[in-house]
């Protein structure tokens, strides 16, 4: 990709770049009315969406719930969980020159979905809980070589380590590691400190800053990489 957002391919210009992004939490439902889920606001990957729209990109924003207006000119898919993002994202996927994934997916799912309201019985309440599909992992692993994939990672302790852990197992080009336990910053904050890391060793930090300012950083870091 050139700094113009455009892609390159044997020395010339091809297409605009097309993006995806996932955003927001995802919620697995229990029963009709409850649901396993996280405090994801999707400011995140919404302020990744309105940037890559303004640098002229054709933008898929894949979002579970959020109460967050459309970012204008980007194309908005909603969902609601796991199962329901990966069989949206993977038609999408496969057009995309960048795939940044920014979504809180649910780690676990109910074995089975209750199909009317679970009944108070008085006593305690066992769950039988499978986890989810890892949608980044499992587009990651079909990658085309010029495909550019970046995930982020939320952690409370050990931020690099985990990070570059999961940039290793998942397979992915860049990730985008952010504490999730530091007050102002984060999960359902404006703000966000970052630190981006690269397959090839890169690490370079950012913040606190607004959302949006740290998500033109994470484009024009992406785009010069
Ligand atoms: O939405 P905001 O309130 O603005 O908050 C932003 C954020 C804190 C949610 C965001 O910056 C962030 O850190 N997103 C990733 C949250 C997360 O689920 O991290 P993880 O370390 O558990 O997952 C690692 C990566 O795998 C992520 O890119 C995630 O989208 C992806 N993943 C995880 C599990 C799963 N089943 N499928 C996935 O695709």
């Amino acid at each position: 990709m050139d700094t113009a957002g455009c892609v390159i391919m044997s020395g010339r210009v091809s297409h605009c770049i097309r993006c995806l992004i996932t955003a927001g939490p995802t919620r697995e439902h229990l029963d009709p009315v409850r649901f396993l889920s996280n405090g994801s606001s999707g400011k995140m990957g919404y302020a990744l969406a309105a940037d890559a729209v303004a640098r002229g990109w054709q933008v898929d924003l894949v979002s579970g719930p959020v109460a967050l207006p459309p970012p204008p000119g980007a194309t908005v898919h909603a969902v609601v969980s796991a199962d329901e993002m990966l069989r949206t994202c993977s038609p999408l996927f496969d057009m995309c020159d960048l795939f940044v994934a920014v979504a809180a997916v649910a780690d676990y799912r109910a074995r089975t979905i209750a199909a009317g309201k679970l009944k108070k019985s008085g006593g305690p309440m066992q769950l039988e809980l499978v986890p989810t599909v890892d949608i980044l992992k499992t587009l990651a692993a079909r990658k085309r070589p010029e495909q550019v994939v970046v995930g982020f990672a939320a952690e409370t302790r050990d931020l690099e380590d985990y990070a570059r852990r999961k940039l290793t197992e998942k397979k992915l080009d860049w990730i985008v590691a952010n504490d999730v336990s530091r007050p102002g910053v984060g999960m359902n904050a404006d703000d966000n400190a970052v630190v981006l890391l690269g397959r090839k060793g890169e690490r370079k930090a950012y913040g606190p800053a607004p959302k949006p300012a740290v998500a033109a950083f994470i484009l024009d870091q992406v785009l010069q990489g």
